[in-house]
């Protein structure tokens, strides 16, 4: 048993997407069945439940409206990543989706961020970038492409870590891995999502990270969001919670089971704006 290090929260600003048209009519993860029915006025409760928990917890949460014809949208953390203000646009891998990455660089331009990169390749904003003080973690395998990864480095100025992830489940970074403290670079993740290399990696990198097992990874209990101390994450991913209140974290578990049904939860509804 490891003791308790003291854990601040730091004020954050997210950017959500209302799942005002959420539906499940095409599949582009295992997840998504669009034979199961989806309880929408369910889905926009469970969400609003998670935007006011940010709030009552001291964050900011900007609101993207969301259109009728993108029923993903309410992804919200794909649609770019935001880096010390600097923000990398998101260009998606199926047609389905493209149109968000328009709406959301619109946003940014419109609300006083005047470096907006439109990328040249393929990349799912932070559904496949992972940020800590000293990397950028890359996923890549079903989503985005490896050619964005320089993209991102060049853009960032930080170095990638580039990581293979091998299970459809598991399609993007986010789903298998997520950052509990950027400051002390410390994560957790699901070993089973990533190459036998990208473990070694991860192993190498980040030796002390909590590890999940494949139940609580199933659960999606690694799209978590962190504030340093709060980390918000699907309340079924019951086993994950004795090992972070052992950190010092305070885990506090959320309902999103209909958005679970587009194959995402806390994590992909919420984009950080660093
Ligand atoms: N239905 C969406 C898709 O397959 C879910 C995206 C989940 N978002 C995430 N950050 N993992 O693209």
């Amino acid at each position: 048993m490891r003791t308790a290090a003291p854990r601040a929260a730091s004020p954050r600003r997210y950017l959500m997407c209302p799942p005002a048209h959420f539906k499940v009519t095409y599949s582009i993860n295992p997840w998504m069945d669009p034979a199961k029915p989806v309880d929408l006025p369910l889905a926009l409760t469970q969400w609003e439940t998670l935007r006011d928990r940010y709030r009552a917890l001291g964050h900011t949460v900007e609101e993207l409206e969301p259109r009728p014809d993108l029923p993903d949208m309410v992804y919200a953390a794909n649609g770019a990543t935001v880096v010390e203000g600097r923000v990398l646009g998101a260009r998606f891998a199926h047609p389905q989706r493209a149109a968000e990455a328009a709406v959301h660089a619109e946003w940014f331009r419109s609300h006083g961020y005047s470096v907006v990169r439109e990328p040249e390749h393929i990349n799912e904003g932070e559904g496949d970038f992972a940020v800590t003080d000293s990397w950028l973690l890359a996923g890549r395998g079903f989503r985005s492409s490896p050619l964005s990864h320089p993209e991102a480095q060049e853009f960032f100025g930080r170095p990638v870590i580039g990581l293979d992830l091998i299970d459809p489940r598991y399609y993007h970074l986010d789903t298998a891995l997520c950052v509990l403290d950027a400051a002390a670079d410390e994560i957790m993740y699901y070993p089973g999502a990533f190459s036998p290399g990208s473990r070694a990696v991860l192993e190498r990198l980040f030796p002390d990270a909590l590890v999940a097992d494949a139940e609580d990874a199933a659960a999606l209990g690694l799209n978590a969001v962190s504030d340093g101390r709060h980390v918000l994450l699907p309340q079924a991913a019951v086993g994950l919670f004795g090992p972070l209140r052992e950190r010092g974290f305070e885990p506090i578990g959320m309902d999103l089971g209909e958005l679970l049904k587009g194959g995402g939860s806390v994590k992909c509804c919420t984009q950080e704006l660093r």
